[in-house]
């Protein structure tokens, strides 16, 4: 299977999570776009379904599909999310945020009481941080900022420059109108305490690191879906 029938078959074995009637938050990205079409398909079919949208991308995939996207704050809590990753690592700690949508995706994550998380077996990794590890900043002040991210780094041993994200030769701007600075770590030996700095500091509005949060992974393999748990 190449790489994007891995993406199509764990979309699509996400539905196994999803009941009547509940209330799911659909992902951002290629992998998390084939569950929105799966949830499309159920819809049409009866299945009632209240949805949310962690971007303004999957939004417009969405409504395009026919589906109504809901305000997360006139739902409150969800049944579950499905979303894709740019890395699984041990214990299912992830880097998000390739498509530069992290900050919603947390904040929708973190609102489910179960999340499933769907890739491509190329994916799965015995340490974090081969993909670069995206961390939205705010504008104003964002060298600052940068710097201190810098600090933090070294003392992970990171001794790389966080660059700025560009969309067509401009500052990439996501959803929430801030910045983007990937970081090429290479390891990450220390997720929890590089993710528990990095929150600390002003300016940075969050990071790429979810820890603790995916429930159950769907991998795609040439063999079939696998499903991994932490
Ligand atoms: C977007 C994300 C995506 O889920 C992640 O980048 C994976 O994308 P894809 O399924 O296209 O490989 O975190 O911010």
């Amino acid at each position: 299977m190449t790489a994007d029938e891995q993406k199509q078959a764990v979309g699509e074995a996400a539905l196994q999570y999803v009941k009547d009637g509940m209330k799911v938050g659909l992902g951002t990205g290629s992998t998390a776009a084939w569950f929105v079409h799966a949830i499309a398909r159920e819809v049409k079919a009866g299945k009632r379904l209240t949805l949310v949208s962690t971007s303004v991308q999957t939004t417009q995939l969405a409504e395009s599909l026919g589906l109504t996207i809901r305000d997360i704050n006139d739902i409150g809590q969800l049944d579950l999310c499905v979303d894709g990753a740019d890395e699984i690592g041990e214990g299912l700690a992830l880097i998000k945020g390739g498509g530069g949508a992290l900050l919603r995706e947390k904040l929708i994550w973190e609102q489910a009481k179960t999340c499933v998380v769907i890739a491509d077996a190329g994916k799965h990794v015995a340490t974090l941080g081969k993909f670069p590890l995206p961390i939205e900043v705010e504008p104003f002040a964002f060298k600052g900022t940068v710097n201190r991210i810098c600090d933090v780094l070294l003392e992970y041993d990171i001794e790389k420059v966080p660059v700025q994200r560009k969309r067509d030769g401009q500052p990439f701007i996501t959803d929430g109108g801030n910045l983007i600075f990937d970081v090429a770590c290479g390891a990450i030996h220390d997720p929890a305490g590089l993710a528990h700095e990095l929150k600390s500091l002003t300016g940075v509005v969050d990071h790429g690191l979810f820890l603790d949060l995916a429930e159950v992974a769907l991998l795609g393999t040439d063999t079939g879906v696998r499903t991994v748990y932490p």
